[in-house]
């Protein structure tokens, strides 16, 4: 074992963080690799987070992963931003650098990419894509979603501007449009990606099943070790040839972030089965 002095401390904060699985996944990440860290979560009070996180920068910490609902903050606080979070407007994964500088990554992105494309073979290259939202956790994924280059990329929510304005912001990144969900009768897609909050009333996005063709594959950002969510329940019941969680992209922007931290990729993939059993 390291001596204490030379273990790395790093912490997810959020609010509320206790279901957090992020100590579990870092730290499995950390026996893996053998890397000499520890990982906690942390509840921050609404409205105390950047005092927050000077506390834990003072008291040593070398990085802090963040959650909702202070990803906009955390893109504030920084110093430096990666390309990608800039272009997100949110950070979840903070390093502290030895000049007291704050470097802001977004991983969130590459977490979804992974998981669709290395770990479910999901293709999205020339594919009809529909991502369902218009919020924080939408426009976190559209830049690494757009680089793959799918035929087209259709974002539908439920305030319908929002999505517009987020087509228009991307545009440059690929081909985007935006529709209402009323807008959807009539239109099948390869892939549909649910990226609202709706399940957290264990709701389901207005969206008829018509979106589905044969061979259509379902995601939902959102991710329940216990069972399926309400959108993978709801793709299911209406035949969607396949239906995930987003648990593998939660593992997947952690390996990210931790790879960012240490210059170690963990293997995610045993990560993934030992959650899920
Ligand atoms: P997040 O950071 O999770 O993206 P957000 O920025 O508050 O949170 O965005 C929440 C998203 O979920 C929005 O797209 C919201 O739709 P509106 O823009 O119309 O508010 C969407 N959402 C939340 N509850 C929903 C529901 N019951 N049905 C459909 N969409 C819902």
């Amino acid at each position: 074992m390291a001596p204490a002095e030379q273990v790395a401390h790093y912490a997810v904060v959020g609010n509320p963080i206790t279901h957090s699985l992020s100590p579990q996944i870092h730290n499995s990440f950390a026996a893996q690799t053998g890397e000499a860290l520890s990982y906690r979560a942390i509840e921050l009070p609404l409205g105390g987070f950047a005092p927050g996180i000077r506390d834990l920068q003072n008291r040593g910490f070398a990085g802090v992963n963040v959650t909702v609902p202070f990803k906009g903050e955390a893109r504030n606080l920084c110093d430096s931003l990666s390309a990608r979070a800039e272009r997100a407007g949110a950070v979840n994964t903070l390093s502290f650098e030895t000049d007291g500088g704050i470097a802001g990554d977004n991983t969130d992105g590459l977490g979804l990419t992974r998981d669709l494309r290395d770990n479910l073979g999901i293709e999205i290259k020339q594919r009809e894509i529909l991502l369902l939202g218009a919020g924080g956790a939408v426009r976190g994924v559209l830049d690494p979603l757009l680089a793959l280059s799918p035929a087209r990329l259709t974002i539908a929510n439920r305030t319908p501007a929002k999505a517009s304005q987020l087509a228009r912001d991307f545009a440059d990144c690929g081909n985007t449009e935006a529709l209402a969900f009323e807008a959807l009768d009539g239109r099948e897609f390869d892939l549909v990606i649910n990226g609202t909050a709706a399940g957290l009333e264990h709701a389901v996005p207005a969206i008829p099943a018509s979106v589905m063709h044969q061979q259509t594959v379902c995601y939902d950002m959102m991710y329940n070790v216990e069972g399926a969510t309400a959108f993978v329940g709801w793709a299911r019941d209406r035949g969607a040839a396949r239906a995930f969680d987003g648990l593998g992209m939660l593992v997947e922007q952690a390996a990210a972030a931790f790879e960012i931290w240490r210059g170690v990729k963990p293997d995610s993939a045993t990560v993934i089965q030992s959650l899920r059993a």
